[in-house]
């Protein structure tokens, strides 16, 4: 069987390409063996050539100016030199110049030559491959950023789209909720019936969920929408902590749970845009109230010295989450109670959170037993808080 030429071997001596021809005969690459110079150059044109070896004493051409050429023609063809001692520095520099790959001592051990030649048609293999994945990686990537692109006009589309049909809704649904105040708070004049009146709350506990839901939706949106341009400026984490508890402990206490705030004096001030971060915390405090029967609620904050971060805990006695719902609860529309057991809500508040979190750069999970409360924690990095040792 024929094999293809692998190697190509240019020397000015016959005896030495018959000698070589001999003891490559059994090795599995072809070898291709001139006297002249533009033959091997036709020879590498023709076929795919993966080693040139040349040697440097020829009376036309030097070897190094062969090789040279070979490198302009195909530069990927790995190119060795066969040398007399006299000619090592040339070798050297030839190297150095990057026109050579190795050479080779005349007269040569014949096993080393075969181990020089393998290893020489390996790394020509390797490098072919690499490049070839190199480019496959390329491609890819050109791929992947175009699909890319194309999923971002989508979320983009879909965000205006959720925009302004939510815009759209609200509009009607508030002089609808107009409407059942007005009426409700004329009842006496219009003397409505209790049955009429019970329609008339039912209707108007609707309304307000529809708003509820419709608000929760824009809000939602509207973060992905204002990624980078939500203002933020330095705020203290505990007023904020303060405030949403003035808020919260009243409705706690009817529910006849107590309500606990443990601040830590050493947190300050936080990157943050106040407002989310309230509305970030309210809706924490908002579920533990919600989801808590008996016992207590507390908000906690605690500097991390060791990762530079603020952290701030709610934590409920309330009947908890189980372990296998709680890496879903972050997503839209979760709610883990049967829908006829549900509080209210639509399942949008911890969703809403999340993306509060991700835009200020912190992190937010769940610690929970089911039946024994849960905790919900987020952090916020302290700013330049590594820089200063906090
Ligand atoms: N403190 C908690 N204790 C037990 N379960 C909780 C607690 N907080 C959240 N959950 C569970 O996670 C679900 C999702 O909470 P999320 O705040 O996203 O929605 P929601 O409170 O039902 O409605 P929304 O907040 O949109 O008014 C809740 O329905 C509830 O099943
Ligand atoms: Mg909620």
């Amino acid at each position: 069987m024929n094999k293809e030429t692998s190697i190509v071997i240019l020397d000015d001596e016959i005896n030495i390409l018959h000698s070589l021809t001999r003891a490559f005969r059994e090795e599995s690459f072809g070898l291709f063996t001139t006297t002249q110079p533009e033959e091997a150059l036709q020879v590498l044109q023709r076929e795919n050539v993966k080693v040139v070896i040349s040697d440097q004493k020829m009376p036309r051409i030097g070897g190094v100016e062969f090789l040279k050429k070979v490198k302009e023609m195909k530069p990927d063809i790995l190119r060795i030199l066969f040398t007399g001692y006299a000619d090592i520095q040339i070798a050297e520099d030839a190297i150095n110049q990057g026109s050579v790959y190795r050479f080779i001592h005349k007269p040569w051990n014949e096993e080393e030559l075969k181990a020089t030649l393998r290893d020489a048609l390996l790394n020509f293999d390797l490098t072919l491959e690499n490049k070839r994945l190199f480019e496959l990686t390329q491609k890819q990537n050109q791929e992947l950023e175009l699909k890319n692109q194309q999923l971002q006009a989508l979320i983009d589309k879909q965000i205006a789209f959720t925009t302004t049909v939510s815009h759209e809704l609200r509009t009607p649904l508030s002089s609808m909720k107009m409407a059942m105040d007005m009426i409700t708070s004329r009842n006496l004049s219009m003397k409505l019936t209790a049955e009429e009146i019970q329609y008339l709350n039912i209707a108007k506990n609707n309304i307000d969920r529809l708003r509820r839901l419709v608000n929760d939706i824009l809000d939602l949106s509207k973060l992905k929408a204002v990624q980078e341009t939500l203002p933020m400026a330095e705020h203290s984490m505990n007023e904020i902590i303060r405030e949403v508890a003035a808020i919260h402990k009243p409705q706690a206490e009817i529910k006849g749970l107590k309500f606990k705030v443990k601040l830590d004096e050493s947190v300050g001030n936080v990157l943050m845009n106040p407002d989310k971060i309230n509305q970030l915390l309210n809706n924490l405090v908002n579920n533990a109230v919600k989801f808590t029967e008996d016992g207590s609620i507390t908000v906690s904050s605690r500097l991390r010295r060791d990762d530079h971060c603020v952290e701030v805990c709610v934590q409920d006695t309330g009947q908890g989450i189980a372990a296998q719902d709680q890496p879903k609860l972050f997503q839209k529309f979760q709610q883990l109670c049967e829908p006829k057991e549900r509080v209210g809500g639509t399942g949008l508040g911890l969703a809403i959170c999340k993306e509060i979190v991700t835009q200020h750069s912190g992190r937010i999970w769940v610690e929970s037993d089911k039946g024994k409360g849960c905790a919900f924690l987020f952090d916020l990095p302290v700013p330049g808080g590594k820089e200063a040792g906090i």
